[in-house]
């Protein structure tokens, strides 16, 4: 392990690794640093200037994009940075719709925590207001909104589309204060290149990018995705015995904090009402519901019809190693096939 790098950040020692950004180090040591388009999994920006510090011997800089340097001493707060800072702020909300209560990102939003920390007044932002961005909503994606007029052009989704999902399909599209998050040709997001893995959605820091479906969950449980072999880590939050929520475990070794779109968005159909819950067996043309002793005689009855290279056997990635495992004995040692093959993605 490196050396650490010490520095003094509001009067108080610091140690953070080498390349560690004043903002991370800060945040690390529960020192807050305003910031709206910073986020650990990304490349840092600074378009928000809010994250701005005073390095002793230097000119103010954004802290997000600073390293720690050793001897270092950083001030997060002095009236040159919050002036400066709370006019950064009134431009960027100048035209941003506020109405928490009905914002599914209320609660958890960082504008609300920038807003608070930098004690924004109705009266500043009176002075500022700039015309309403009347942007249409766009809820052409399945699973989730998109609202532009919430937006605060942090770039987080628009890196996050183009280094974590590799997809590119959002951008900044225009100029001044027309400028927005935009897909090619600014149609909805549904006709674009779009795979609706959520990342963006989980990342944004506002209200502009919602789940369509979106219950506060009472507990959550960290598990594995149950569709595909990637194994997942996934968080799901359950209410009154139903599903209602999913997200990335962050870091997890097999995802790294990723998730795609059925891990995210597809786990409705562990309470969906079609779900089928015994087996069944087709009777005078019609499925009917049958025990499992039924099914599985029946199985076993018309396996017993054919041999060998006749039967082939398709394994699931839904089912454990173990499971897979067992399968394919059965398979070669029972059956006496070696036509197995298997599906690793659902
Ligand atoms: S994005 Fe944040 S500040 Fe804006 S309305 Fe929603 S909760 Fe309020
Ligand atoms: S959902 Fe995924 S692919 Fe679609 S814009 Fe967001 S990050 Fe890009
Ligand atoms: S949609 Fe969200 S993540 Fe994207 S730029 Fe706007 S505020 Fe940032
Ligand atoms: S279905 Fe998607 S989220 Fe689930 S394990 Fe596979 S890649 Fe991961
Ligand atoms: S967080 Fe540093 S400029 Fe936005």
């Amino acid at each position: 392990m490196p050396d650490l790098i010490t520095l003094t950040i509001d009067g108080v020692e610091v140690k953070a690794a080498p390349g560690t950004t004043i903002l991370r180090a800060a945040l690390e040591r529960g020192i807050y640093i305003p910031h709206l388009c910073d986020h650990p999994d990304l490349e840092p920006v600074g378009v928000c200037r809010l994250c701005l510090v005073e390095i002793e011997g230097r000119r103010p800089t954004v802290s997000c994009k600073t390293p720690v340097e050793e001897g270092m001493v950083v001030h997060t707060s002095t009236p040159d940075l919050e002036r400066t800072r709370r006019v950064n702020l009134e431009l960027l909300v100048a035209s941003h719709d506020y109405n928490c209560q009905f914002c599914a990102r209320n609660t958890r939003c960082k504008l609300q925590e920038v807003t608070r920390y930098v004690g924004l007044q109705q009266e500043d932002m009176d002075r500022l207001r700039k015309p309403p961005l009347d942007q249409p909503l766009d809820d052409s994606n399945p699973f989730f909104v998109r609202n532009m007029n919430k937006c605060v052009l942090c770039g987080i989704c628009v890196r996050t589309c183009a280094e974590i999902q590799g997809d590119g399909c959002i951008d900044f599209a225009y100029r001044g204060i027309r400028t927005k998050i935009s897909v090619m040709g600014d149609g909805p997001i549904a006709e674009s290149t779009c795979v609706s893995c959520g990342e963006c959605v989980a990342r944004c820091p506002v209200g502009a990018l919602v789940p369509k479906k979106a219950e506060e969950p009472s507990y959550e449980v960290e598990t594995v995705c149950p569709f595909c072999g990637c194994g997942c880590g996934i968080i799901v939050g359950a209410r009154g015995g139903r599903i209602v929520s999913s997200r990335a475990v962050p870091g997890h070794p097999a995802s790294g904090g990723s998730l795609c779109v059925k891990g995210r968005f597809g786990l409705g159909f562990v309470n969906h009402p079609d779900r089928l819950k015994t087996p069944l067996i087709r009777r005078g043309g019609k499925l009917v519901e049958a025990s499992w002793e039924e099914a599985v005689s029946l199985v076993a009855e018309r396996l017993s019809r054919y041999s060998g290279a006749q039967l082939a056997v398709i394994a699931s990635a839904k089912c454990t190693v173990e499971d897979n495992y067992v399968l394919q004995k059965f398979a070669r040692a029972v059956l006496g096939t070696n036509n197995i093959d298997h599906c690793a993605r659902l």
